[in-house]
């Protein structure tokens, strides 16, 4: 089938590249000009495992090409993607406005029958919007051809969405019209070979079912998230609850790890459009309010770790960070749990030296030349300098550190763990503090050998007789080092 994508942003390219890829023959539109011609050239704008290679074979086998023209996206077409960004607007509700200028832009140059696609995410409603608004725009230049508007919304998941576009789980198609539930058995035919994933609905449905999943998989983070708080403050440790509850096949193990909070272009701005649809609607969804909330404080939860650790003097010190894309495998830190780390860091006059894998372009693009923030090609030279470590993003590479250059090199051993990587007992043993999320056994490095450790350390920690000050916690007396209280509870 000959296809046309409109954005070749993360969703865009991997829908153009992966349905090239089985012989569909598609164009892929950006506004973007630069972004195109990279393309063009084979250069992937953005890091997602195994795309590059998929774009190359579909440049390559010449079923895929780039444009930045609409014309040409427009012409001798039988199906058009709408997959452009729908960011969150002041009041939270999404933003259509892009996917309602690429409708526009398509009444006013399509020439022939057509489905338009919305695989955009876009709140309940907004395909109706788009069919209103190619048909004003077709109507306006006095022509009449049959444009169906279907939505289908995106499942993938950064970081591996190359295979989930090829071996989706579902393939949800929102549309009544028989003619076009023919035309998407057939686009998607090469995608659902083993068994039938494709679910047909009405364009509503299909709507917020995409909104629901996204909703479900972030009540759960915030509910792991809201049971490691509560586990701090009874002493208790979240990984062993988390096990206890995951095998529970009702429950289960995926999506329920604590940590600093989730980001990315998708949860949290999803989240609160649904909020806003269920405000708009008289109705007030205090469930997702309260995942939002959760999920906003726990986004803080590592500074204020750091703030208690070093009795809120953290002015003038350096911390070693690993992990800026808000999760491992993409370049992605929209929403990205470091950015609320390092902004609240800078706030209280510290500097920041990070390190991760592939999100130090984004990094730079996001904050530039700053003032306290240097980015460092390795995670070894990240440290070198520091207080301590903060850890945001669980990277495969952070898994495993040498824990004795961290020791002998950080002026305070101590990790501030946001993805719980670690077992306590096995750093505080190596001799470092370990202050991770929602984690009993956490704390002080195991006594003595602390002493052994970090010459150049900060000795501030050190009592008289030289065994470590137990950090206080205002609030605990029997954890060390966390945070919580009563606003917590509220
Ligand atoms: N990123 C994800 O993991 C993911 C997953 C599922 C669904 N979604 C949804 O898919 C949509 C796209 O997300 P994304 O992450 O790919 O966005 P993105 O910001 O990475 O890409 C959007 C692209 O669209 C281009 N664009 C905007 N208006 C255009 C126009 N009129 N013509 C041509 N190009 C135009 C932009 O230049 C940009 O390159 C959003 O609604 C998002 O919520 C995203």
């Amino acid at each position: 089938m000959r296809v046309s994508v409109i954005g070749c942003g993360y969703v865009g390219l991997v829908t153009a590249a992966c349905l090239a890829q089985t012989g569909h023959q598609v164009k892929c539109l950006d506004i973007d000009v630069d972004r195109v011609e990279q393309l063009r050239r084979g250069v992937c704008p953005i890091f997602e495992p195994g795309l590059e290679e998929v774009i190359a074979n579909g440049l390559r086998d010449h079923t895929l090409s780039f444009t930045a023209e609409i014309e040409e996206a427009c012409r001798e077409v039988d199906v058009i993607f709408i997959a452009v960004g729908t960011p969150s607007g002041e009041d939270g509700s999404a933003d259509t406005g892009y996917v309602l200028a690429a409708a526009g832009q398509i009444a006013a140059h399509l020439d022939q029958a057509a489905i338009v696609v919305v695989k955009s995410t876009v709140p309940v409603g907004t395909c109706d919007a788009v069919a209103r608004r190619v048909a004003e725009g077709l109507g306006g230049r006095g022509v009449r051809f049959a444009v169906t508007v279907v939505s289908n919304p995106e499942f993938l998941k950064e970081g591996a969405a190359v295979n989930d576009f090829m071996k989706p789980d579902r393939i949800i198609v929102g549309t009544e019209d028989r003619q076009a539930i023919q035309r998407m058995r057939e686009l998607y035919a090469p995608f659902n070979r083993n068994h039938d994933r494709m679910m047909f609905m009405d364009v509503r449905s299909a709507e917020l079912t995409k909104y629901a999943a996204n909703a479900m998989l972030a009540t759960k983070i915030s509910f792991i998230n809201e049971i490691a708080n509560i586990a701090e403050l009874v002493n208790a440790d979240i990984e062993k609850v988390r096990q206890g509850i995951g095998a529970d096949p009702r429950i289960g193990h995926h999506f329920i790890y604590p940590g600093c909070g989730f980001g990315g272009s998708c949860f949290p701005k999803d989240v609160r459009a649904l909020e806003a649809t269920a405000l708009d609607r008289n109705y007030r969804p205090r469930l997702l309010r309260a995942v939002r909330e959760i999920n906003d404080r726990q986004k803080q939860r590592l500074v204020e770790k750091v703030h208690d650790y070093f009795d809120g003097e953290l002015r003038g010190r350096v911390f070693a960070l690993w992990g800026l894309s808000f999760k491992p495998q993409t370049d992605d830190m929209r929403a990205a749990p470091s950015r609320v780390v390092m902004e609240a860091l800078w706030r209280s006059g510290a500097s920041v030296r990070a390190y991760d894998p592939q999100a130090m372009e984004a990094c730079q693009a996001i904050y530039g030349d700053r003032e306290g923030l240097s980015l460092l090609g390795t995670k070894e030279a990240a440290i070198k300098g520091a207080d301590a470590l903060i850890i945001c993003t669980e990277w495969k590479g952070f898994w495993a550190p040498d824990f004795d250059y961290l020791v002998e090199t950080l002026k305070t051993p101590v990790i501030f763990d946001g993805r719980n990587l670690f077992d306590p007992s096995l750093v505080t043993a190596k001799g470092l503090d370990y202050i991770g999320i929602g984690r009993s056994g956490q704390g002080q490095a195991t006594p003595g050998l602390r002493l052994q450790a970090g010459s150049n350390r900060n000795d501030s920690l050190l009592d008289k007789t030289g065994g470590p000050v137990p950090f206080q916690n205002s609030r605990s007396a029997t954890v060390p080092g966390i945070w919580g209280g009563p606003d917590q509870a509220a």
